[in-house]
């Protein structure tokens, strides 16, 4: 199957020398990227910035804010058996970008911002995605409840919950551990483990709700 995989963080700049961003380390899709190129399909992955490399056989674009990240699921989404958004996109940005390095003059300062695009909300109402559609939930509490809810809100198929209270996985980790959020209420949990054999379970999670194993077709 052919995939579309987002990853990273998007940086939202104030200054020239300056931006909004989070601590999304990237390895959750670099390893989900690698774990799907593996078993076959092909892969475009949509990186912010991160220190990792892309692996081999995977078409990497590389963007840095959230506009840039809509735009570039915006040209590659069509055509797509599914889509994974892992990318920890910054909800907002800044309204005014000033052209020159921000000076300290003032005691305090108030910066204004704006909502970004939501990429995973946009893919089926403003892309017409009708692909596998997979979100991330990350919650400090409700974890399910929540997931849930953006499970139905963003016409997402999946949902992976991840409790980022929870510290040594998740954000910034080489571990993780998940909770599946599928319709209908139904949930699959992947213990803690590696994000590489985590996405290798994921990966086969999503091939097989797309193509069924041969035994369970009528
Ligand atoms: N996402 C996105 N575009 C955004 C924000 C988020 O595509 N501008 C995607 C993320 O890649 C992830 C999912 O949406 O798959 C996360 O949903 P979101 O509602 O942003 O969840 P939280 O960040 O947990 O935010 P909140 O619970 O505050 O709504």
């Amino acid at each position: 199957m052919r995939l579309l995989i987002t990853a990273g963080p998007t940086r939202e700049p104030i200054d020239p020398v300056r931006f909004l961003s989070n601590r999304s380390s990237g390895r959750m899709g670099y390893a989900l990227a690698e774990a799907a190129c593996e078993a076959g399909h092909v892969v475009v992955l949509i990186s912010g910035p991160v220190t990792l490399s892309a692996p081999e056989g995977v078409t990497l674009i590389k963007v840095e804010t959230a506009r840039e990240m809509f735009d570039a699921v915006q040209t590659h989404l069509s055509g797509c058996d599914a889509a994974i958004f892992s990318a920890a996109v910054a909800d907002y940005r800044p309204v005014n970008v000033v052209a020159q390095k921000l000076k300290k003059t003032a005691d305090k300062l108030t910066l204004e911002l704006e909502r970004t695009e939501d990429i995973l909300g946009s893919a089926r109402s403003k892309l017409g995605f009708q692909g596998f559609l997979v979100g991330f939930a990350a919650e400090t509490e409700n974890l399910i409840v929540h997931a849930q809810e953006k499970l139905e809100r963003k016409g997402c198929d999946m949902i992976v919950a991840n409790d980022v209270s929870q510290s040594g996985i998740g954000f910034d980790s080489a571990e993780n551990e998940v909770t599946l959020c599928l319709p209908g209420g139904r949930t699959i949990h992947l213990p803690r483990q590696s994000k590489t054999a985590l996405a290798r379970e994921l990966i086969a999670c999503i091939s097989s709700s797309i193509q069924p194993p041969e035994s369970s077709i009528q």
